[in-house]
């Protein structure tokens, strides 16, 4: 069948290059795609949240499948468009419907979710600018420090931790009354803070029956020792090496289950991912946040472990018998690390000529950020490359990564030489 991935990351070029290797595939195409992605397919130059252009290419181009990389079009409902659209709706879409998606979309929506579905999370209570004073009252209430989320998609930037009472008061007004993240921010939820280690999960649900996939951990911040501004993220390994058998089976029947049980229980149309952020307090998880996608750069790890053919998953997702494949992971590890922009998180320059591409060995390189010129590749974002290593274990999959890292460069390339140093 000829398949379209929707995205233009290191996650989409990751879908590509195992849909690229599936022998149900037969046309590949990427909207609007990298140097990467065109390497293996076809770019195809529109905008993802564009649904009346997307159809036209799918009809176009006989595409059956269609894989949506990141929230926003989920989030504006592209699952029902091509649900409610008589020329789609026979195409496998891989992505929530939008109710699915407001687990994402909306993080009052989360936790009003997981309290009905008893499943763990930090207390929390959520204010508007009419409510603004009961909010500073209410961080009055709790110990520093305090965790302020805007409610809606900030593009990864809209969650605050501050130390400071007054500083925490300060920014709830900026968020409510000041628009400091637009309108995703007309409302805040204030969080009870968790004090441990991060992991995330990762399933893959018909709406009925799921499958875990292997977790992975990630690396924020853009400083070594996890310093500094927050990214779309640096690095990653998976598995998670403190994600062993007995908190997996918690997670399992304190989360995933009841996740899965509440959206069918709720008949939200959900045949996509669902990526859970976890804390390990004590060694008991709790649920950070919920996407309705999967990570960047968690993909990069996440899926290269995955052997099962990714077109099978995703055409029984779509068909809702999830239940009746077997998914097999290999058991090597994998390790990726995000080569940079220098700037970056805050202003860099583009069109950057990136060298060394063809000396990698025994790594995959996954583009982000990248376009082709010429016969150049050329920097074009913020995270240009991810290079992903599998091995025994983390480090020496790292390892590789790292030795392939010293044969590339462009001007003002950046990377954290530290992912994984706090396992
Ligand atoms: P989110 O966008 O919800 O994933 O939040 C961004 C980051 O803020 C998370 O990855 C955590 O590191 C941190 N965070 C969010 N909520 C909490 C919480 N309740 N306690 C501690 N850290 C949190
Ligand atoms: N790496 C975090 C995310 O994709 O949201």
């Amino acid at each position: 069948m000829n398949i379209l991935v929707l995205g233009s990351g290191g996650r989409e070029h990751t879908f590509a290059y195992k849909l690229a290797q599936s022998k149900r595939c037969k046309n590949l195409f990427v909207a609007p795609g990298n140097a990467g992605t065109a390497a293996i397919a076809t770019n195809i130059d529109i905008s993802v949240t564009n649904f009346e252009t997307i159809k036209n290419c799918v009809v176009d181009n006989n595409i059956e499948m269609v894989v949506v990389g990141p929230e926003d079009p989920l989030v504006q409902g592209i699952a029902d468009y091509f649900a409610e659209t008589s020329e789609l709706k026979n195409v496998k879409l891989i992505g929530p419907s939008k109710r699915g998606a407001l687990l994402e979309g909306s993080k009052q929506r989360a936790k009003e979710f997981m309290m009905q579905h008893k499943i763990p999370t930090a207390a929390y209570e959520s204010f508007t600018v009419q409510s603004l004073e009961a909010g500073k009252a209410f961080l009055e209430q709790l110990n520093p420090p305090y965790v302020l989320k805007a409610d809606g998609l900030a593009a990864g930037k809209g969650v605050l931790i501050l130390n400071n009472l007054n500083e925490a008061k300060q920014e709830l007004e900026n968020m409510l009354s000041h628009n400091k993240f637009g309108e995703a921010s007309s409302k805040v939820v204030i969080e009870e803070f968790l004090d441990g280690i991060e992991l995330s999960v990762f399933v893959l649900t018909d709406g009925k029956n799921y499958k875990i996939l292997p977790t992975a951990k990630d690396y924020k911040r853009i400083g070594e020792g996890d310093t500094g501004l927050n990214t779309g993220g640096m690095g990653a390994i998976s598995p998670v090496p403190f994600a062993d058998e007995v908190l997996m089976q918690k997670i399992e029947d304190r989360i995933v289950k009841p996740t899965i049980d509440g959206l069918a229980k709720e008949n939200i149309d959900y045949k996509g991912f669902v990526f859970i952020g976890l804390i390990k307090v004590n060694n008991e998880p709790y649920v950070i946040e919920y996407n309705v996608r999967m990570g960047d750069p968690e993909t990069e790890v996440v899926l290269p472990r995955i052997k099962t053919d990714l077109a099978d998953l995703f055409e029984a997702t779509f068909n809702q018998n999830l239940n009746d494949i077997s998914i097999e992971i290999d058991t090597k590890a994998a390790a990726t690390v995000m080569l940079v922009s220098g700037g970056y998180p805050e202003g860099y320059e583009k069109g950057k000529e990136i060298t060394g591409l063809k000396n990698v060995k025994d790594s995959i390189v996954f583009h982000a950020g990248t376009k082709m010129e010429d016969d150049k590749i050329l920097t074009n974002g913020g995270r240009v490359i991810a290079i992903t290593s599998l091995d025994e274990d983390y480090k020496k999959a790292l390892k590789k990564s790292y030795q392939n890292i010293e044969k590339l460069s462009f001007d003002r390339m950046n990377y954290r030489s530290d992912i994984g140093f706090d396992l």
